[in-house]
């Protein structure tokens, strides 16, 4: 079992499309494991963007995703960092496959409408700087047996 980090940015919160992405984390039999909304400041999104700070795109990065608040879930599932990032599909909205989140919605490289870590290492460096390990709900699912076999 793994844990991501999702993000639902200010164009999702803005453009109303909370619920329906949501819907595809819940419908996929995904797990929400935390879930806040709060406002991303400049000091979060340098350590969370870190890699990019550097980059010509950061600052127009930094200024989308303080823009207004953001929706921050923890999700659980099997293989779920790959899985999430499938539903996700392509960075760039124009790239991204039809059926995909962003292939659905977005017309865009920056307002992709949603993050998710891309690895492990990544996953738990991003949920810590999103939840303190109280805010992390552990209880057990309903009805999980009809979601997959005990063994996989
Ligand atoms: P995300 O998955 O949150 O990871 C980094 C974000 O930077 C990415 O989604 C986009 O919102 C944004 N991004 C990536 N590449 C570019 C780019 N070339 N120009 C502008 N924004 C970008």
């Amino acid at each position: 079992m793994q844990r991501t980090l999702v993000l639902l940015k200010p164009d999702c919160v803005q453009r109303r499309l909370m619920g329906k992405i949501i819907s595809r984390f819940e419908e996929k039999g995904l797990k929400i494991a935390a879930m806040k909304m709060i406002r991303v400041s400049p000091e979060l999104s340098r350590e969370h963007y870190a890699e990019h700070v550097e980059k010509p795109f950061y600052p127009s990065l930094e200024s989308f995703i303080t823009s207004a608040p953001v929706v921050a879930m923890a999700i659980d599932g099997l293989e779920v960092i790959q899985v999430v990032r499938d539903i996700l599909g392509a960075t760039s909205g124009l790239k991204a496959d039809a059926g995909t989140i962003r292939g659905d919605y977005s017309s865009s490289r920056q307002m992709n409408l949603v993050h998710a870590s891309d690895s492990e290492a990544s996953a738990t460096r991003e949920l810590n700087l999103y939840f303190s390990p109280d805010e992390l709900c552990d209880y057990e699912e309903i009805g999980v047996n009809f979601l997959r076999a005990a063994d996989e």
